[in-house]
């Protein structure tokens, strides 16, 4: 079975990417071949600053590997290294009803607020398909937010077999229901585009502060409280291991426990997870040139998956096969 997916450039990654799909991914390599890319071309529809993408291309990297991505074992690219799946957007685009796109949340959520969308957003899915389509993918490790893509993927290649031959292999998302939606500080969905995040790898000062501003109720030190209802202790259930996490839940039930402290175990949860990776991602990214090696490599590797794709597809469609002397 072959894993694929991938992560945007546009900011450095938060405990939401962490918990919700790079933790996932990562356990993922040792039961399935996996395809893991950063995914710039997607970025570009909203991120219009080079040396943005270029450090921010640097760090997802960094991420995966400091988070325990093996490059033997699994293949990590840059998506724009790989041209081919532009050419396999586009007949993928031939396939596609407008009305698909026209359902699009990314499309639904602009056309509702009264916003002009690019042209490069609203054919976001269609991207997004060639991507997972052009790798032969069998399962898409995402967050819950990325699930109409995916069914928006498996739509697509369906639409291109039943009128080409069974040439695409259909995939299917993989969304654990415990990480699906990981909540930010104000206990919405954590998300950049709501400065409600906490970045994965901030030094523990940086840390322990945003910790400190998780929104909770404003029940007294000495009332029991409710440990499902609670922004902080849900990331903790996540964070720490089974016996610390029953623990704590119990000390809110009893009451007696301020959520200070519970804000504080949840610093040295994360903290206990992520420290060391924390170290050896500041040591990734003091060697770009190792890092850009890595990608390359992977990039070879993905490139050699997509060209195959696209040649079945190529000779599907009835267009000549690639000419030889195209340098490619
Ligand atoms: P953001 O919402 O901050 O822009 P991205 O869209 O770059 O994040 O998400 C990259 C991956 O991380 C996707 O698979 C997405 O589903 C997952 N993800 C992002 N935020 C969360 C979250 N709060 N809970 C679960 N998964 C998330
Ligand atoms: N759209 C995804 C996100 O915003 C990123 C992405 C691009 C992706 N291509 C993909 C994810 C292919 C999985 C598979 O998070």
């Amino acid at each position: 079975m072959r894993a694929l997916t991938g992560i945007k450039p546009t900011a450095v990654p938060h405990v939401g990417n962490y918990l919700g799909m790079i933790e996932p991914a990562l356990r993922m390599q040792a039961t399935h071949e996996s395809y893991y890319f950063i995914a710039d071309y997607h970025a570009l529809t909203t991120l219009h600053d080079p040396a943005r993408m270029r450090a921010h291309t640097r760090e997802v990297a960094a991420t995966w590997l400091a988070l325990g991505l093996d490059p033997r074992r699994t293949t990590l690219w840059v998506q724009s290294d790989v041209p081919e799946v532009t050419e396999l957007s586009w007949l993928l685009a031939c396939v596609t009803g407008l009305g698909l796109l026209e359902r699009a949340h990314a499309a639904k959520a602009a056309r509702d607020k009264g916003l002009e969308i690019g042209v490069g957003t609203f054919t976001y899915p269609v991207l997004m398909a060639a991507d997972i389509l052009a790798y032969d993918a069998d399962v898409v490790p995402v967050g819950r937010d990325q699930k109409q893509h995916v069914e928006m993927a498996r739509d697509m290649a369906t639409s291109f077999n039943v009128r080409f031959g069974e040439v695409l292999r259909v995939p299917a998302p993989l969304i654990r229901d415990e990480v699906a939606v990981i909540p930010g500080l104000d206990g919405q969905k954590m998300s950049k585009s709501y400065d409600n995040t906490i970045p994965l790898f901030a030094e523990p000062k940086v840390l322990r502060k945003k910790v400190m501003s998780i929104v909770t109720d404003s029940k007294g030190v000495d009332e029991p409280k409710d440990p499902d209802a609670c922004n902080v202790f849900a990331l903790y259930r996540l964070f720490a291991p089974e016996a610390d996490r029953d623990a704590l839940a119990a000390r809110y039930r009893e009451g007696g426990m301020g959520y200070g402290h519970a804000k504080q175990a949840l610093y040295e949860a994360i903290e206990a997870r992520l420290g060391d990776a924390r170290a050896r991602y500041a040591a990734l990214l003091a060697e770009p040139d190792a890092l850009d090696g890595v990608l390359e490599d992977g990039a070879g590797r993905a490139r050699a998956v997509a060209r195959d794709v696209l040649a079945r597809c190529r000779d599907a469609v009835g267009f000549r096969p690639t000419p030889r002397g195209v340098p490619r």
